[in-house]
């Protein structure tokens, strides 16, 4: 059998705090979860599955796919180890392929020097078999291997995304502090929006939650906007398998919309970045952009969702002058969005606390290293209370 319809475990990672929305989303797919952590869900299925896996989710980073598990002390262990797995099999002549890890343990201080057995193992294995060693490197655009390596467990996993999912390759234009493109996903899928009335979107930056919602509403898969998987490079990649999957998930998706998407910033340059980015992903005649403050963002009778995620500052000076925009966004919710849901997404409690509205519920997300909270906010009438 190859290794293509053998099933084994499967690991998806995402971002700490998103996993609650990925493991819904695994579960949607079809497909089972085995296990949870903070940053990681467990399912299992076959290589051919790890395809489907890759276009369908939204808030997961990397598919992982176990290739082999075994106890190993030492670096020596994990060497020997490493070589008995057929790499023959998996990677092909003339390929290219590179290692990554996450290492803990206490033989090793460096986690580097794990990766380079690892390297070495592979390399020396191939050099053995077919007389010609494979190029590796830093890259991750081609075949990667993922060593997880905790007290004697070991791991050893084929990256099947290869460059990270959160790369849906529509974000061009790089603009200052914008949103990984699977937490965004994970915000909006967090406030239930699914195209069921209106999403509005006021300081928006790159457009990062605004072309999420579109692509979540639509039910348009984000993995079809990329081009590049670690698992084309596999030996044994069915092509014409993966083009009908594509075809079959785009024709699945919608092409309209029942609520509207609006997306406004105070700059100019944001929102023609914004519209790059809505074009390059497919998505811009969906999405109402405009250039204002926040408290001017039309916001359309029907409710829906309005959705901020206004910068937090690092330097006390910078948080002074934030504070002024919070308590705004307090007075915009009060005053204009009378029946929709209002969420604040931000790294700073104290500067959320002057939106002066009680919360309804806090979620718990992590903007890289930064610990942030979507804050939910019940607009009704007699439900805002200072
Ligand atoms: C943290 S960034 C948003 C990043 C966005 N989520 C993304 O993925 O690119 C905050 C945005 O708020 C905008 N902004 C700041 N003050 C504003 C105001 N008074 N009215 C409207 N937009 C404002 C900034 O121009 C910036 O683009």
């Amino acid at each position: 059998m190859s290794f293509w319809s053998k099933k084994s475990r499967i690991v998806i990672t995402c971002a700490k705090g998103v996993s609650p929305f990925l493991k819904q989303e695994i579960l949607s797919s079809g497909f089972p979860v085995l296990s949870d952590g903070k940053a990681e869900v467990e399912t299992e299925g076959t290589m051919e599955d790890t395809l489907r896996l890759n276009v369908l989710t939204r808030t997961g980073q990397r598919v992982l796919f176990l290739l082999e598990s075994f106890n190993a002390k030492t670096p020596d262990d994990l060497y020997k180890r490493i070589s008995r797995i057929p790499w023959e099999d998996f990677i092909p002549e003339d390929s290219y392929f590179s290692v990554t890890s996450s290492v803990h343990n206490p033989t090793i201080n460096d986690s580097r020097f794990a990766n380079v057995k690892c390297k070495d193992a592979v390399v020396d294995r191939i050099k053995e078999k077919r007389g010609r060693r494979p190029d590796t490197g830093p890259e991750r655009d081609r075949v990667v291997i993922h060593l997880y390596w905790r007290s004697n467990l070991c791991q050893v996993f084929v990256d099947t995304s290869g460059e990270p999912l959160s790369r849906r390759g529509y974000r061009m234009i790089p603009l200052k502090a914008p949103m990984q493109e699977t937490l965004a996903a994970a915000i909006i899928l967090a406030t239930g929006w699914m195209g069921n009335g209106n999403c509005v979107n006021p300081m928006c930056g790159s457009g990062t939650l605004a072309i999420e919602a579109a692509l979540i509403a639509l039910g348009r898969a984000p993995g079809l906007l990329r081009s590049n998987y670690g698992f084309m490079h596999l030996k044994g990649f069915d092509e014409p398998l993966w083009k009908a999957l594509r075809r079959k998930i785009r024709a699945e998706a919608k092409d309209k919309l029942n609520g509207r998407i609006i997306a406004t910033d105070i700059s100019q340059q944001a929102i023609e970045a914004a519209k790059k980015n809505a074009m390059t992903a497919g998505v811009e005649r969906f999405i109402e952009f405009g250039v204002c403050d926040f408290s001017e963002t039309p916001v359309p009778n029907g409710g829906g969702v309005v959705v901020l995620n206004p910068e937090y500052g690092e330097r006390m000076g910078e948080i002074e002058k934030l504070k002024e925009n919070y308590k705004g966004i307090g007075d915009f919710f009060k005053k204009k969005c009378n029946g929709y849901t209002g969420y604040v997404f931000t790294g700073n409690l104290d500067l959320a606390k002057k939106v002066g509205l009680r919360t309804k519920r806090r979620i718990l997300f992590y903007n890289g290293p930064i610990e942030c909270r979507l804050l939910e906010y019940d607009l009704y009438e007699g439900s805002m209370k200072r």
